[in-house]
């Protein structure tokens, strides 16, 4: 397999990295952007250097725009479609050797992965999967969340020096997506490992040794998804994925496909807003005090670290054909870079925007989840975790304060921290547990 698995690299990765770099070294915001913060600086002033040079930047291999309204519009209009090699208009050899080399491996960034399928299949896939996210299922997990939280919550109050990714903002999104897919206690902590190594796979031109590791996890997934649908088969449980098993009338590939991007999107999205708004509220004292005298600000301050500092800053969409969209002219097969972290900084839309403001009124009017018919399908249980989490983590313990500085993931698509070293003083308050 690993000829096939280079020259799939070569084509989706080697050669837009390649691209990207030439590109970067003429000091292209937009190529910069995209080989990542190491190698490319830093993100924010990029995506301002973006936004000057008009509602659209374009290059001669990719288009971008920061743009609030054209970001939304084009997310919301069916004449984009997913940005993949068959609506991307490569030469006929180039699709034939990648359709000839693909590994078949479960992967979030290609079909059948719901987030890379176009209407009217991608309904098939969404539908039963947005039909299991009952009330009652969202309300189940609401206990678990608040059960996981004081249990992480009493195991930091015997550490001095946690690392809160490690420690808190990894293990409770982990535990609630490995309740979601039913997965056996055993399984969870294999998951967490193979997310990291499969993350670099939502950016454009990864290096072959980072495509390679994530190839390699995707294929352990692969099997390992494959038992565990088997197992649901024979006994099913009362699981969200038992649900989507029964009732989605999807084929196995098509099911671990599921489960690989419900796994992914579910964790590694969520690590990022649990980890980004301790960050922001411990370097924001006046708003975590705030937060401290009116508790119900906290869905609002949710809202905020989404817009400010979102988890997924960016996506993209490719002109199903020549077309107009609100004043600018796209051509067929032009793809489009959605910066939707810098279009939550757009100033005809958010007053201030570089300012952190648990009670900006249209903060909930980010993109962070998408728009249209990609529109996240666990928005709400994202919102629930990090609200739930939060609170009871400030309120147990109210002298929390960073001891170093935070370490980022380093990569382009997600945004987060990879380490948050804390000290969490002596005064932990035993009743601030979560409820
Ligand atoms: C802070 C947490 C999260 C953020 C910021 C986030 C963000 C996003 C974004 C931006 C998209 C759409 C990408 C596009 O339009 O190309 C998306 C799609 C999706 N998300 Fe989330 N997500 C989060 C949490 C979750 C959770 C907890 C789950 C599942 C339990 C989830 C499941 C999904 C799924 C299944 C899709 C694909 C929807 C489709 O293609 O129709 N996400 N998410």
């Amino acid at each position: 397999m690993r000829p096939a698995i280079w020259i799939q690299w070569a084509i989706l990765q080697g050669v837009p990295r390649a691209i990207l770099s030439i590109q970067a070294r003429r000091a292209d915001p937009l190529a910069r952007l995209l080989v990542g913060p190491q190698r490319g600086g830093d993100p924010l002033t990029l995506i301002e250097q973006i936004r000057a040079r008009g509602q659209v930047n374009r290059t001669p291999f990719i288009s971008a725009t920061a743009d609030h309204e054209l970001c939304r519009a084009i997310l919301r209009d069916n004449r984009f479609k997913v940005t993949n090699p068959a609506n991307m208009g490569l030469p006929r050899p180039i699709t034939w050797l990648i359709r000839r080399t693909d590994p078949q491996l479960p992967n979030p960034a290609e079909p059948p992965s719901m987030l890379q399928v176009d209407p009217p299949e991608h309904s098939r896939y969404r539908h039963p999967v947005a039909h299991a996210f009952t009330p009652r299922a969202i309300d189940k997990l609401r206990t678990r969340v608040i059960e996981v939280t004081n249990e992480l919550l009493d195991r930091l109050a015997s550490s001095r020096h946690p690392d809160l990714v490690a420690d808190f903002a990894g293990p409770l999104p982990a535990e609630i997506i490995a309740e979601v897919l039913g997965v056996p206690e055993e399984v969870r902590s294999r998951m967490l490992d193979r997310g990291e190594k499969g993350a670099p796979l939502l950016d454009v031109g990864v290096s072959w040794k980072t495509f390679r590791r994530a190839m390699d996890s995707l294929q352990e997934g692969d099997k390992e998804f494959s038992d565990h649908i088997d197992r649901l088969r024979r006994e099913p449980g009362d699981d969200i994925f038992s649900h989507i098993i029964r009732d989605g009338n999807l084929t196995r590939r098509e099911l671990t496909a599921t489960a690989v991007l419900l796994a992914g999107a579910g964790f590694e999205t969520t690590v990022n807003l649990i980890g980004n708004a301790i960050v922001l509220l411990l370097q924001h004292p006046d708003q975590l005090a705030m937060l401290r005298d009116n508790p119900e600000l906290w869905p609002g301050a949710v809202e905020e670290v989404l817009r400010f500092d979102s988890p997924v800053q960016m996506t993209s969409r490719t002109a199903g054909c020549d077309l107009e969209l609100a004043g600018q002219h796209f051509a067929a097969h032009e793809t489009v870079a959605l910066l939707l972290g810098g279009a939550n900084r757009d100033r005809d839309v958010f007053a201030h925007p570089d300012r952190f403001d648990i009670t900006r009124a249209n903060a909930k009017d980010h993109l962070a989840f998408s728009s249209g018919v990609h529109a996240c399908l666990g928005a709400s249980l994202a919102r629930m975790e990090a609200t739930i989490a939060l609170q009871a983590l400030f309120e147990r313990f109210p002298d929390l304060q960073l001891t170093g500085t935070p370490t980022s993931r380093g990569l382009t698509t997600l945004h987060g921290f990879r380490h948050i070293p804390v000290c969490i003083a002596s005064t932990a308050v035993g009743h601030g547990n979560a409820r």
